[in-house]
């Protein structure tokens, strides 16, 4: 197969680490685009020593670098967007800055005739939560004056921009709606439920459960994500095409915690907090993504298990730990 070069903004994140090296394990080359707002340089610890990749820090609002880059590359990923408790602390700049870089990414493969992946997310649907969400299915959304509605509303608006231009201007784009994603290199930071009980089951900590822990969740792996990623992009029927990605077993978030605690060994309980009004995880239904469409398409099964993901997040947690106490003496030195 022809090696192809492939731009991914957001390239130093979480999800777009994975995909950076997946691609180059193929033999492809990548351009990372990233402004390392919550990606980091280290999630491409395992690609750098590979041929094959280059590294720029700037932004997908800077349309001159977008569209030079662009020209380069064969195909483009645009996974770069405000994500967690980044958005949520600043859903003005997430809201305009999502949007404008879409327009800038959209614009640039429309220019240049290149094929295009929109990362957009199962937030999409917003409460919408009546039972395995197919493509076709509603949005339901609540205030806009709630961030995590402005979010969706992004979102849909970059969905809006990428399938417009591909009904009116024939812009090749599948757009893949992401559901929750788990694994190594998500860290607690963003606010995920799996480093953040990974990393307290491993600090002996409580694993703080919002409600009463029967919320559940559907998470996927993020390699079953980037093999479902990889697949729509080799696949010419997935142009013009909005694909749900993600897992479909629901685990209870009570149940999670037993399991990261069990996985771990440790000793850490669970300690039961109640919901802050408004605040992410209040009222989030139980989204269950229907990946028929996927999988009809594609061919494409996850291989990984719950056990799975959760023993890798505990591993990455570990050596996240292991980093920071060797980067930080425990004694100080004398005279200091
Ligand atoms: N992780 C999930 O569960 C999930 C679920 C649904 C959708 N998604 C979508 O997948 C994509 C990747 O998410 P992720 O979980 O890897 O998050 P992430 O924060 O790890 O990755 C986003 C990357 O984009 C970069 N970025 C942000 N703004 C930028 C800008 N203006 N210019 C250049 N780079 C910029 C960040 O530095 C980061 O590296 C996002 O579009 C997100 O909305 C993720």
């Amino acid at each position: 197969m022809r090696v192809l070069t492939y731009l991914l903004t957001g390239g130093a994140g979480f999800i777009g680490s994975h995909l950076t090296d997946a691609l180059l394990d193929r033999g492809d080359t990548v351009v990372v685009l990233d402004d390392l707002s919550t990606g980091d340089r280290g999630n491409l610890a395992r690609a750098w020593p590979q041929r094959g990749l280059r590294f720029v820090r700037g932004s997908v609002l800077d349309a001159r670098l977008v569209d030079e880059l662009t020209g380069r590359c064969d195909v483009v990923v645009h996974l770069a967007a405000a994500v967690g408790t980044r958005l949520a602390a600043r859903p003005l700049e997430s809201f305009t800055a999502g949007v404008r870089g879409t327009e800038t990414v959209v614009g640039a493969a429309l220019r240049h005739g290149r094929r295009l992946l929109l990362a957009s997310t199962s937030e999409i649907y917003g409460k919408n939560g009546a039972g395995p969400l197919a493509e076709t299915d509603d949005r339901i959304l609540g205030q806009t004056t709630v961030a995590r509605w402005s979010h969706s509303t992004a979102k849909a608006v970059d969905e809006i921009l990428a399938l417009g231009h591909h009904h009116e201007h024939g812009l090749p784009v599948t757009v893949a709606r992401l559901f929750n994603t788990a694994g190594p290199r998500q860290t607690p930071r963003s606010g995920a439920v799996v480093p953040t009980f990974a990393a307290q089951a491993l600090a002996g900590q409580p694993l703080t459960v919002h409600g009463d822990g029967t919320q559940r969740r559907c998470l996927a792996h993020v390699a079953d994500v980037v093999d479902a990623l990889l697949l729509l992009l080799d696949h010419p029927g997935a142009v013009g095409e909005v694909v749900n990605v993600g897992c479909g077993e629901p685990t209870a978030v009570a149940d999670l915690a037993g399991l990261v605690v069990e996985r771990a060994g440790s000793p850490s309980p669970l300690r039961f907090v109640p919901h802050e009004r408004g605040a992410p995880g209040d009222e989030d239904p139980i989204r269950v993504p229907d990946t028929r469409k996927l999988r009809a398409l594609t061919g494409w099964q996850p291989r990984r298990t719950l056990d799975d993901l959760v023993d890798a997040a505990l591993a990455d947690a570990a050596a996240r730990t292991a980093a920071t106490s060797l980067a930080t003496p425990l004694v100080a030195p004398a005279g200091v």
